[in-house]
């Protein structure tokens, strides 16, 4: 999704905007652009393609001044071209305008200019903000920004200099996420931290409906309403730039998939305490009578997210007994779903910004249900909006393949699960213990997985020209295989699919044929066996079977082609463990391939339009 980067102050703009918008690359982009003003006069440079095809232009032509506004465009309204990247100017060049979101109304917007004789270059929604801007400057630019956004319909996140008031940079924020950075004889604005980071820790987060005024000297936030000072405390960003640095490794993608480890242990700590063998959650204010009220849980989310919360349903309805629906948050949105006060809705979201899930929150909590957030993201739309936060501790998250996300939203499903049945004591004090100590096992297991992964590697490579790969298991394995299957068409673009097992025979047995490869989870206990025959099904076909199951369960050589084998744990808990050699095939599978493992096409790492 589209990245915004504004500064104001001493240093040299250019490079503060080039290096902020190279650290929101991860989100995905197709065109990029800045614009300065120079003392004199705004100035811009803009171009389709990556930071680098910008940078060779700055080359030629570099842009001077102590302010100005920058931008990564993922294209909505309009091809990826020149043209229609960022900043939009209007025709005298009084006003530059970078934005993020989408513009509902700017047809009937774009009329009306065109009536009035203001002519357009490009196809963009964001180029009715600039020329809005030109027709209603009043001489103020807070009463112009008032009067422009009143004219707006949709969700923006605005940064905007003039020519007019060039000691000062305007943020605008409705329904899409911006960020403030106040430094020391500096301001900047960003959509995301890691771009802050080099040059403050100190963050105010913009809501809905207020404006920033940034000067060298300080940060003003008001209602954008009615002009009204707001005073706002200062959030300091506790994590540093390493941490969302590469670290040596070739992806962060492969970082993050390194750090799961890490991410789990911080996602338990203070939280599961392994002595008294508890669950605590100090953040969530719920009472033993709300929580024996809900007569069902919702969870909804987008993508990977949403596979986290299958494994989610699995595992509360196991510890609570309580029914469990899981739903896709842009399906969930637009129906007239059944939730009210006895509902508890749970919203999963790494960004904590997705259009959909925050939709979905909102409407949950319209319908009288009360909403929990599992998200990765302090200060997120979705973490602000919500009743009770449950916080994924993984850290930035900069791949565009979610990987330490999903296995800590995996965790805070079962930390949640064992919480609430302490609650309503559906499960024997001895199950949670035991379940309790398993947990507290996993870093380290993964650890043991990761470094024995020189076998996925080559398996990896071996099925790179493969025209489909197929991914199997029945119940917790399906749904890590729907996470396997989605990690690896994402980055690798070879077509994949999950199914669970026994549904082979209802139609996918026609799709096998001679070497097609079958990634297949056997680490149900319960249904293994049935597991090993849909197996000998699909090996009849000609399928070339990888087999992922427990150590010991030595009986799989005679049915798979090849094994991978994860440390043994309770069937219950195997999700945490099988997902990290399906995350590694697909990271290997796109290197083999020479892809873009990090920024895959297509794809924005925050969705924060529907
Ligand atoms: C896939 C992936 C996406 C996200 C989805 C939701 O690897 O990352 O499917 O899971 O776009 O994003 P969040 O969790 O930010 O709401």
């Amino acid at each position: 999704m589209c990245g915004i980067m504004g500064y104001i102050g001493a240093k040299e703009t250019q490079k503060v905007l080039t290096k902020g918008l190279g650290k929101l690359e991860y989100r995905g982009y197709d065109s990029i652009g800045i614009a300065l003003h120079d003392g004199t006069a705004l100035q811009y440079n803009k171009t389709e393609g990556r930071l680098q095809d910008l940078e060779e232009k700055l080359e030629q032509e570099p842009l001077t001044g102590s302010v100005g506004i920058g931008h990564t465009r993922w294209a909505t309204h309009g091809k990826p071209s020149d043209e229609n990247s960022h900043p939009h100017m209007d025709a005298k060049k009084e006003f530059a305008v970078v934005h993020n979101g989408i513009i509902e109304n700017y047809l009937e917007i774009k009329r009306d200019l065109e009536e009035a004789g203001y002519t357009f270059v490009s196809e963009t929604d964001t180029e009715v903000i600039s020329h809005l801007f030109s027709r209603l400057y009043d001489g103020d630019m807070v009463s112009t920004i008032q009067k422009v956004v009143d004219r707006l319909e949709g969700a923006y996140a605005l940064g905007v200099v003039s020519q007019h008031d060039p000691d000062n940079l305007y943020a605008v924020r409705e329904a899409s996420p911006l960020i403030i950075g106040a430094g020391d004889g500096e301001a900047l604005i960003s959509s995301d931290i890691p771009a802050l980071l080099e040059h403050t820790r100190d963050i105010y987060i913009l809501e809905d409906g207020e404006m920033a005024i940034l000067s060298e000297e300080n940060v003003k936030l008001l209602e954008t309403n009615t002009g009204k000072e707001v005073s706002r405390d200062l959030f300091t960003v506790d994590w540093d730039m390493e941490q969302a640095e590469k670290n040596g490794f070739d992806h962060f993608m492969l970082k993050e998939i390194f750090e799961q480890p890490t991410a789990l242990q911080k996602t338990m700590t203070g939280r599961l305490d392994e002595n008294a063998k508890r669950v605590d959650f100090d953040e969530l204010n719920w009472t033993d009578v709300q929580i024996s009220q809900w007569n069902k849980i919702t969870i909804v989310a987008c993508g990977t997210a949403y596979h986290a919360g299958l494994i989610g349903k699995h595992v509360i309805e196991e510890m609570t007994r309580i029914p469990v629906d899981v739903e896709v948050a842009s399906e969930f949105r637009y129906r007239r779903p059944i939730v009210d006060e006895n509902t508890l809705v749970i919203v999963v979201s790494q960004s904590g910004e997705t259009a959909d899930t925050l939709a979905a929150l909102r409407q949950s909590q319209h319908l009288g249900a009360n909403v929990l957030a599992i998200t990765n993201v302090v200060g997120s739309s979705i973490a602000r909006e919500a009743d009770e936060v449950i916080l994924t501790m993984a850290g930035p998250e900069i791949a565009v393949a979610s990987t330490k996300a999903y296995t800590t939203q995996v965790l805070s499903f079962y930390l949640l699960g064992i919480y609430l049945a302490q609650s309503k004591k559906s499960v024997s004090q001895e199950y949670r213990e035991k379940l309790i100590d398993t947990l507290s096992h996993i870093p380290e297991q993964i650890e043991e997985i990761l470094d024995h992964s020189k076998g996925i590697r080559y398996y990896s490579e071996s099925i790179k020209d493969a025209k489909s790969v197929f991914f199997i298991g029945r119940g917790l394995d399906y749904a890590v295989s729907l996470e396997g299957s989605l990690k690896l068409k994402e980055i690798s673009y070879i077509h994949s699919e999950a199914y669970a097992a026994g549904e082979l025979k209802h139609g996918t047995l026609a799709l096998i044929e001679e070497g097609t490869p079958m990634v297949s989870l056997i680490t149900q206990d319960e249904v293994s066996e049935k597991m090993l025959a849909n197996i000998k099904e699909v090996k009849a076909r000609g399928a070339k079977v990888l087999g992922i199951a427990e150590e010991g369960n030595l009986d799989i050589w005679e049915y798979v082609d090849e094994t991978c084998f994860i440390p043994q744990t309770l069937s219950l808990v195997t999700p945490l463990l099988n997902v990290i050699p399906l995350q590694l095939i697909a990271y290997y599978t796109s290197l083999a391939l020479g892809n873009d493992v990090d920024k895959p096409r297509n794809l924005a790492k925050s969705v924060t339009v529907e």
